[in-house]
């Protein structure tokens, strides 16, 4: 990771700090995400480390849902080529979404809706679904429970969700480990020494 005063470059993309002046521009226009989309989370660093590693085949389509500031999406779209769809359900936080694709001359498509809109002929027709630190309430518990069976049931290749280990998403990783299998991986970054686990679900 490399820094200048308003921004720094991780993993090869430029992210903004809170004090970089198209974020602080946003913020007086009154683009006040408040789902905690306000800043990029560590368990984006995770889920881009651990892909930055990763063999698997490169998907085509990607929805990063929870996109927040959308990173992980931005740098599956960037290395793999990939189409991705940035879901998030708060329209505050797709300027700064834009703002980052920007940064990074990169193109995303952004979608307002939550995990409970993501329907079976969306997730059939997507090869990975991934998200980072999505689950940080009990009552995400259910939600984000259900869009996995889902997206598991529909024939989603691969979905991949990282967190920094937060009690809800625990429960919710033990749940789906039971009932549809899968891996629950630990993982520290390399760089920034960001920790934390993925649900990862090869659905092959
Ligand atoms: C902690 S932030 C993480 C953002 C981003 N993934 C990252 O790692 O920087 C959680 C994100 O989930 C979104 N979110 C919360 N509840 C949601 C729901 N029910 N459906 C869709 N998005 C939701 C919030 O708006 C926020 O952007």
């Amino acid at each position: 990771m490399t820094q200048n005063s308003t921004l720094r470059t991780l993993a090869g993309l430029q992210v903004p700090y809170a004090r970089h002046p198209a974020v602080r521009q946003l913020k007086r226009q009154g683009h006040l995400p408040s789902i905690h989309g306000t800043k990029l989370w560590g368990a984006s660093h995770i889920l881009i480390d651990f892909l930055s590693k990763d063999l698997a085949e490169p998907p085509r389509s990607i929805i990063d849902v929870g996109c927040g500031w959308g990173l992980a999406g931005i740098w599956c779209a960037k290395t793999y080529g990939a189409e991705v769809a940035a879901v998030d359900a708060d329209p505050n936080v797709m300027p700064f979404l834009q703002l980052v694709a920007d940064l990074n001359d990169i193109t995303v498509t952004s979608v307002v809706a939550r995990f409970e809109d993501l329907q079976e002929d969306l997730l059939a027709s997507t090869d990975w679904l991934i998200a980072a630190d999505i689950c940080f309430w009990d009552e995400l518990i259910e939600p984000v429970t259900n869009m996995i069976a889902r997206a598991i049931k529909s024939g989603t290749r691969r979905i991949i969700i990282a967190d920094p280990q937060r009690a809800p998403f625990l429960c919710v990783a033990e749940t789906i480990l039971q009932e549809y299998g899968g891996e629950l991986i630990e993982w520290r970054t390399d760089n920034t020494r960001t920790a934390g686990a993925l649900l990862v679900i090869e659905n092959e």
